[in-house]
């Protein structure tokens, strides 16, 4: 069990990647808090942490609020009295061009996906920094954080605001222990991605569009992007700061566009 004895916090656990982040970290071994919006999904995952072995809580938090996310984090030290990871996941999506995004859709995405991760690691590190073995801050940025994308410039830009704080706070919290890294997903079978779908598409006309710019061309399960916040969590990482993973199949590999107006590519299963 590579978790054992770690608590960790972890927002938008909910749902999808969060979700299936905290099955397997309840599966190593780790006592959990989790935040959502969604409260009766949150419980419903700290339930199945449970089930798992471990010890679990949970909290309806709105990571967009400073008070929620430090009551999230202090939940935690209360209950296990101290804290080892945080994982900062919750996200929205922003489809939609510049021209098309209003003033206020750029303040809910920075909201959620910059502001929440930056309250997360606000709250975090004076416990990381009063616990003997430091701490792990692992946050959720995208391929979306390595690369630009035409079709929703928005998300691209807090998930390269997530980047630099991911860097700039590995830098400045390398000798007490704390490592800060950040996971780079592409396409994952989640209940985000199939909010951008259009009605009238079919399913496999959508997933083709979804993946037409991943040179791996399907969507991973939740599960895959979980084992990456695992390993960067956990102690196997040890010398591993600053970095955003990708796991996206060669997505943020380089250009991709052989292709680009064909979708009659196979689909791997
Ligand atoms: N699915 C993908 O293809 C993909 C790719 C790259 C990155 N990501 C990122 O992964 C993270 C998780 O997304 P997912 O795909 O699992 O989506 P999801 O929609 O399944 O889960 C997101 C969870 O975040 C919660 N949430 C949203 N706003 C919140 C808020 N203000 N406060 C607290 N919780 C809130 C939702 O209730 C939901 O449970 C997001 O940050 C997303 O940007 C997803």
């Amino acid at each position: 069990m590579r978790l054992t004895g770690k608590v960790a916090v972890i927002t938008g656990a909910a749902s999808g990647i969060g979700r299936a982040t905290a099955r397997l970290f309840a599966s190593e071994g780790a006592r959990l808090m989790l935040g959502d919006l969604d409260e009766v999904g949150v419980r419903q995952a700290a339930d199945e942490c449970i089930q798992a072995g471990s010890e679990a809580d949970a909290m309806r938090t709105d990571v967009t609020s400073g008070d929620a996310v430090r009551r999230l984090v202090e939940g935690a030290v209360a209950r296990y009295a101290k804290l080892d990871i945080i994982f900062n996941n919750a996200g929205i999506g922003m489809p939609g061009s510049i021209l098309d995004c209003s003033e206020e859709d750029f303040e809910r995405v920075v909201a959620v996906n910059l502001k929440g991760v930056f309250l997360g690691c606000k709250y975090a590190l004076p416990h990381f920094l009063s616990n003997p073995s430091g701490g792990a801050i692992v946050n959720m940025s995208s391929n979306g954080g390595l690369i630009g994308r035409p079709a929703d410039p928005l998300y691209v830009a807090t998930k390269h605001g997530v980047m630099g704080l991911t860097k700039s706070l590995a830098l400045a919290y390398a000798d007490r222990r704390i490592r800060v890294n950040a996971l780079c997903p592409g396409p994952i079978d989640t209940p985000m991605i199939w909010q951008g779908m259009d009605p009238d598409m079919d399913r496999e006309e959508f997933i083709r569009r979804a993946v037409a710019a991943c040179p791996t061309p399907r969507m991973a399960a939740p599960e895959e992007v979980a084992r990456a916040a695992l390993f960067l969590a956990s102690d196997e990482a040890s010398f591993v700061s600053g970095v955003g993973l990708a796991v996206d199949g060669a997505k943020a590999a380089g250009v991709f566009n052989a292709n680009r107006y064909r979708l009659d590519f196979d689909l791997l299963g």
